[in-house]
């Protein structure tokens, strides 16, 4: 999704600029560029690609100037070209925007600015609303008056930063329903849609709250309503991420290094306080029903989660994904929504949540990005605190997300009684046990991985199989496959098998088993049944699988051998090498796995 950063500085801003938007990349865009303030008025450079191709193509970094704004696009309104790359300036080039989001009645004032002579160089909705303020500049001649007399005239979801040649003590921004935060420097001070856009500068950070607007200077900001016009005091969050986390630290792409992150993000969520976690239960527990939301990988966890909460605190929490959740869940006053977003930003999520909110139910929610929109709005908050997560495909804040519902659902078993304290501590020993072990995994394995990888990367068609909660294993793993290599890989219950899809098995289809330990005798023996079904009929069997499982060796075709561990943690061993396996596909593909085509990493629009 698209990024947006501004700074106001004493000193030159290029630098600071090019490296902001460079770390809002992760975000996913198609294009950006550079808007700056120079002694002459104002600049923009931009161009569709990269950061690094723009910066050298339209030579960025000789920009000059101590106030500037800068964009990552992703394509909503009009295509990928130089012309609807952000920033966009006004007819006379006095002022300048960046925009994420979409101004939903953009066309009428299009045609209104048009029929009074108006010619846009761009067809973005963003373009509009800059001309719209260069018209009230016309009547008010004030920069922040005509600014407002410009969001008056706009609908839909938006945050933007106005940069003007009127004014070079000012940067001036507003956000509704997309997420905008300053950060606060020495003698600067910064913009940007979320925090990675300033993380290197400084960790003081103020959000703004939808309709709000704010005029920064170098030395203050005032933030206020845009209803009412009165100043807001905010409090300031100080934001405690660690800044070497976000670098690849020798790995080749993230992807592959935030999966090496995965004991220490692990250890992260065991260290949630434990009053969070019964705070969470507590709200499980006092709700006539409660319900599991999330979307892509986050539904995925969700329904892992439903698995867990079943087996543990024998309670159905129905997982429903967020795009669905408003079609198929009619919330009532009362009930519990717990929402799980790794970005905490996510549109179909956010909507989900805010009419469960209208509708009286209580809510909750696992994120991982401090300050986000849905840290914000709900009732009880669990921040997940993995770091950054900078790959666009979630492997560690899934991880991270995917043990603190496990925490919940033993802590909600015991007080539902179906654990005696006997076993909810040795479960709690066996997930104090569980970073040490992944690490260990992740070691060992990676060589296995990569070997899988390579025998099978130039197999086009996957089935990804499980039973219980290897099923959302498999299609989360599933997922993880289609993002990152652009292959096709199916994920389903292994009982569905026989419902439909073995008519499509024959040697060049490849199924991919996750295999419960054996001790998990019904899982393990539907699991098998599955496995015999495809032999039978001369499909290709690759499987992960636990020691001391003969029958499982002796049916898969490539398998990896993994060692015993306890029955409550093998799915997320098995989820983790999973996300290895299709890492090391990625690669022997040469996909740009970091970055996968067409995906973005926060969802922000609907
Ligand atoms: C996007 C990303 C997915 C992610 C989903 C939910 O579609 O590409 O990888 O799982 O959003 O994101 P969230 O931030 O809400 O966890």
């Amino acid at each position: 999704m698209c990024g947006i950063s501004g700074i106001i500085d004493q000193k030159p801003v290029t630098r600071n600029l090019l490296t902001s938007i460079a770390n809002l990349e992760y975000r996913g865009y198609d294009s950006c560029g550079m808007a700056m303030l120079n002694g002459k008025g104002i600049e923009v450079r931009k161009n569709t690609g990269g950061v690094e191709e723009v910066r050298s193509r339209e030579k960025l970094d000789m920009m000059t100037g101590n106030l500037g704004i800068a964009h990552t696009r992703w394509a909503t309104h009009g295509g990928v070209t130089t012309e609807n790359a952000h920033p966009h300036l006004s007819q006379n080039g006095e002022f300048a925007i960046v925009h994420n989001g979409i101004i939903s009645n953009y066309q009428k004032l299009r045609e209104r600015l048009i029929g009074e002579g108006l010619e846009f160089r761009s067809t973005t909705d963003t373009e509009v609303f800059v001309n719209l303020v260069e018209e009230a500049f016309a009547q008010k001649n004030d920069v922040l008056g005509a600014f407002l007399e410009a969001l008056k005239q706009i609908q839909g979801t938006y945050s933007i930063v106005l940069l003007s040649s009127h004014d070079p003590e000012h940067l001036y921004c507003v956000k509704q329903d997309s997420p905008l935060i300053i950060g606060l420097g020495e003698g600067c001070n910064y913009i940007g849609s979320d925090i990675n856009a300033f993380l290197e500068h400084t960790r003081k950070a103020v959000v703004l709250d939808d309709g709000e607007f704010a005029v920064i200077s170098r030395e203050r900001y005032e933030i206020s309503d845009v209803g009412k016009r009165e100043e807001r005091e905010k409090s300031i969050l100080q934001i405690d991420w660690d800044t070497e986390t976000t670098k690849k630290g020798g790995f080749s792409h993230y992807m592959i290094k935030e999966i090496f992150d995965e004991p220490q993000t692990a250890r992260q969520a065991l260290d949630v306080p434990q009053e969070q976690i019964k705070q969470l239960a507590e709200m499980f527990q006092n709700a006539p029903h409660a319900y599991l939301m999330g979307v892509g990988t986050t539904f995925f966890i969700c329904q892992m989660a439903q698995y867990l909460f079943s087996s543990l605190s024998k309670k159905y929490f129905p997982a429903i994904s967020s795009d669905e959740f408003n079609g198929v869940v009619p919330v009532s006053s009362g009930e519990l929504v717990v929402a799980v977003s790794q970005s905490g930003e996510t549109f179909d999520t956010k909507f989900s949540l805010n009419v469960a909110h209208e509708m009286g139910a209580k809510t909750a929610a696992i994120v991982n990005v401090m300050g986000s929109s849905i840290s914000r709005m709900v009732d009880h908050v669990i921040m997940q605190g993995s770091g950054p997560e900078i790959c666009v495909v979630s492997t560690k804040a899934a991880l991270a997300q995917a043990l603190l519902l496990l925490r919940t659902a033993l802590e909600l078993g015991y007080k539902e009684g179906c654990l005696d304290s006997k076993s909810f501590q040795s479960h709690q020993k066996e997930l104090e046990s569980f970073p040490e072990l992944i690490s260990i995994l992740l070691n060992e394995k990676s060589g296995f991985m990569r070997n899988l990888a390579r025998i099978t990367s130039s197999v086009q068609n996957w089935i990804f199989l499980g039973c219980g909660i290897y099923y959302p294993v498999a299609m989360e793993s599933a997922l993880k496959m289609k993002e990152v290599t652009y292959l096709h890989a199916e994920g389903m219950p292994a009982g569905f098998l026989k419902h439909g899809t073995l008519s499509m098995i024959e040697e060049s289809v490849h199924s991919l088993f996750f295999v419960p330990p054996p001790a998990e005798v019904d899982l393990h023996n539907r699991t098998i049944i599955a496995i015999e079904e495809i032999k039978t009929r001369g499909g290709t069997l690759v499987g992960l699988y636990f020691e001391g499982d003969s029958q499982a060796k002796s049916l898969l075709d490539h398998a990896v051998e993994l060692p015993p561990v306890p029955s409550l943690i093998a799915p997320f061993v098995q989820m983790i090498l999973a996300q290895m396996f299709a890492y090391y596909t990625a690669l022997d593909l040469k996909r740009n796995i970091d970055k996968p085509r067409n995906l973005a990493k926060s969802v922000t629009v609907g």
